[in-house]
């Protein structure tokens, strides 16, 4: 597809974007009066994370947020998606409040501000305070009102510059390996406990909705949903019912309540004993759009190991897979904007996709990472066959800006755009940067011929 047809194809304000998250590329973990969250603890539980790593220096994006905007500046993106790390600004997760937490962030949103690239904030990215995860975390009703007085407090502060906000990075991808997984915090396989996170989440969700709205004119809301396809691995029978389960916990839990208004009918009678009256309309308050994380689709297995019966299986041996050993299926992305569009017509912003990759730095200073940007070209051309095909697609954001803490898999996997050395914190641009940033200058619309009767020389257009 050549850059005119592809612009003929996206909304004029397309919006081109970044995303990161607060505990994986802040470090800074004691500094200023934060508090511990529960990654704090987790990290340092031995054998949870890979090669013992942790979050405590990350990318120094802390002290480093002025690079790191110089870089997103040399990238031509005008979106930047990040997280305000809520132990950085309630260290408690409620009750006292740590002015020099919000003031990292103000200075962050007005560096972005001032580079012209707009600040998309998302509340709440898996960091929860551990002092809020002593009294039971998203398993205690009362999270919900903590977490509704964070976003009032974060809509206050912030809203005068910040107009986009996102609730919750992922729901079903935190409560899932939380409660019953395993491979995030808390770490326990018990099904009740699963069915209340969830549910209170949800809550959480609805209440920080109406904070917002009360605190913020002209504020553009969503969740963050990571939604992949449930298919059943090759192999057993049982794997179906396996995937239809899984399908309903991983793609609808979060979305069906907040948009439709009910839970998954998988779901509904399990859920029942945990809701009160007028809960569902609690949770489902309007919202301006969908906020979409996609990177694979999933195989299911049916697994006796957990409250669920499901487990993660294989994709079958001819599909690629990236270094993570996710399936790279773009098809498998164009059905699922298709999918998101039909299910809840809101518009979607893609607020996550990208690939790991072995990159390294080579003898003369670059990182070739070409299975990035064959990933990307494709995943690209899939969510142009999903515009084609009539879904209501208004932005992408790359995961990930930097390399970063990649969960349980620390450092050993690399997602950025941006190499980042380790030890030295130096930044290199790798070629999958390069590309991204030729893609969104060949789509953004050339600028308007100048009044007057001549039209500008075709040499003084922007070039595709
Ligand atoms: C998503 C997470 C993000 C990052 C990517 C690779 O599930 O939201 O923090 O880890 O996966």
């Amino acid at each position: 597809m050549n850059a005119g047809s592809l612009r003929a194809k996206l909304p004029p304000d397309f919006v081109w974007g970044v995303s990161t998250s607060s505990y994986q590329i802040e470090g800074a973990v004691k500094e200023d009066g934060r508090g511990p969250s529960i990654w704090d603890i987790y990290s340092r539980q031995p054998g949870r994370i890979a090669n013992g790593d942790s979050g405590d220096v990350a990318c120094d994006h802390y002290h480093r947020y002025r690079e790191d905007i110089g870089l997103m500046r040399d990238l031509g993106v005008r979106a930047y998606r990040f997280s305000v790390a809520w132990p950085r600004v309630m260290p408690n997760g409620r009750g006292d409040v740590n002015e020099a937490g919000l003031a990292f962030y103000d200075r962050l949103i007005d560096a972005l501000i001032a580079a012209e690239i707009e600040p998309w904030l998302c509340l709440y990215h898996w960091d929860l305070p551990q002092a809020l995860g002593d009294l039971g975390g998203w398993t205690n009703r009362d999270c919900v009102q903590w977490f509704a007085d964070y976003a009032a407090l974060i809509g206050r502060r912030y809203g005068d510059r910040v107009k986009r906000y996102a609730t919750f990075n992922e729901p079903s991808v935190f409560t899932l390996f939380g409660f019953c997984l395993g491979g995030q915090p808390p770490a326990v396989s018990d099904h009740a406990m699963l069915l209340r996170a969830i549910h209170h989440v949800n809550l959480a969700h609805g209440a920080a909705v109406d904070r917002l709205r009360a605190s913020v004119t002209d504020v553009s809301l969503g969740a963050i949903h990571n939604r992949q396809p449930c298919r059943p691995a090759a192999g057993d029978p049982a794997n179906l019912p396996a995937a239809e389960e899984l399908d309903a916990y991983w793609n609808r839990a979060f979305p069906d309540p907040q948009l439709r208004g009910f839970y998954p009918p998988l779901l509904a009678g399990a859920m029942a004993p945990y809701q009160q009256a007028d809960d569902l309309a609690r949770i489902c308050r309007p919202v301006d759009w969908f906020g979409l994380n996609h990177y694979s689709p999933l195989y299911v297995t049916a697994d006796a190991g957990n409250p669920l019966g499901v487990g993660l299986g294989s994709a079958p041996v001819n599909v690629p897979r990236s270094n993570m050993g996710w399936p790279v299926e773009p098809d498998a992305f164009r059905e699922t904007l298709i999918g998101v569009h039909q299910r809840y017509g809101l518009p979607i912003y893609v607020l996550e996709n990208g690939t790991a990759s072995p990159d390294e730095i080579d003898a003369s200073g670059e990182v070739a990472d070409a299975p990035r940007i064959d990933y990307l070209r494709a995943y690209n051309a899939a969510m142009f066959a999903a515009i084609d095909a009539g879904a209501d697609v208004r932005g992408y954001f790359v995961w990930s800006l930097l390399d970063n803490f990649e969960w349980g898999s620390g450092y050993s996997q690399r997602f950025g755009l941006v190499y980042v050395d380790y030890p030295t914190q130096r930044r290199t641009p790798k070629a999958s940067f390069h590309w991204y940033a030729r893609l969104i200058r060949s789509c953004r619309a050339p600028p308007a011929p100048p009044a007057g009767p001549r039209q500008a020389p075709a040499a003084a257009r922007r070039h595709d």
